[in-house]
């Protein structure tokens, strides 16, 4: 099976850093036409200098009200044609740390889910169009295990706003399905790939740390390559008949 995205437009959010990185340049390298979007230009350039001519990035603040839409248009108009596949990787816990529930700020909470559910909601509202008009797309969202279950993150809104990106993604799959577009999510289990991860795991000292791991089927932590892999499939032909899904990659647990 060889997976390839040649000619393909492919739109990437939180393409700055992590996963995002890491899919944002596997993409590029198995021949797809790349705009990613973050928060830092700077973080963005590090990303597309892996490829500068397929990789076209966009700073962006997808939380601010109108810029999930106004990046999307921003995209087909660059392309010139509709986003193949548009992956809702951005996210994360926006550098809170697990609080009491009586002690989270209202705006805390929120500001969780308008990058974790909000903008994936706001960003497929923009893309289906020109998808259903083409008669295909592939969407895939970064969910995570805390979409399944409770958080080790103990962050109330992080697992809250994970399980509404898994609700969001299944009932899109049914949605958009009839149209020829396939909906999916990847679903990592704990990777230490950004500032808030590592801290988490360096805060468990070695003991923790090997709990962790001993915790894991396969006795290892997972990579954003391993992230980027189940996203490349899920975005692929070969994936055409999967929709719907929430695909765990978390070593086992
Ligand atoms: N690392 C893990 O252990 C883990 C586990 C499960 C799920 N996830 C999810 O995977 C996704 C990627 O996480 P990561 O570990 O690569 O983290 P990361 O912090 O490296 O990447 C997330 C990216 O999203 C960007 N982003 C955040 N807010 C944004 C906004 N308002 N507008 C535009 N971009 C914004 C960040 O700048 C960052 O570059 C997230 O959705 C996260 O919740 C991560």
């Amino acid at each position: 099976m060889k997976i390839d995205f040649a000619g393909q437009v492919v739109a990437v959010t939180g393409a700055g850093h992590g996963f995002g990185r890491a899919i944002a340049q596997g993409f590029a390298a198995m021949g797809a036409r790349v705009f990613g979007c973050d928060l830092s230009a700077e973080e963005l350039a590090g990303t597309a200098a892996a490829a500068p001519e397929a990789i076209s990035t966009d700073a962006f603040d997808l939380t601010a009200p109108g810029a999930a839409r106004a990046w999307i248009a921003r995209v087909e108009e660059k392309a010139g044609k509709a986003i193949d596949v548009l992956v809702c990787n951005a996210g994360g816990v926006r550098g809170q740390v697990n609080r009491p529930l009586e002690e989270v700020p209202e705006a805390d909470w929120h500001a969780i889910f308008d990058i974790n559910l909000h903008a994936a909601f706001n960003l497929t509202a923009a893309a289906a169009p020109g998808m259903k008009q083409a008669g295909r797309g592939r969407i895939v969202t970064i969910s995570s295990g805390a979409g399944l279950q409770r958080s080790l993150t103990g962050i109330q809104a992080y697992c809250s706003a994970k399980h509404g990106l898994v609700g969001l993604t299944k009932q899109l799959a049914f949605e958009l399905g009839p149209f020829g577009i396939g909906v999916n999510s990847v679903a990592p289990g704990f990777v230490p790939s950004n500032p808030a991860s590592i801290a988490q795991f360096e805060s468990y000292g070695p003991e923790g740390q090997k709990r962790l791991v001993e915790g894991i089927a396969l006795r290892r932590l997972g990579t954003a390559e391993d992230i980027a892999n189940a996203v490349f499939f899920l975005a692929s032909a070969q994936a055409g008949f999967i929709n719907g899904q929430i695909l765990s990659v978390d070593g086992g647990r």
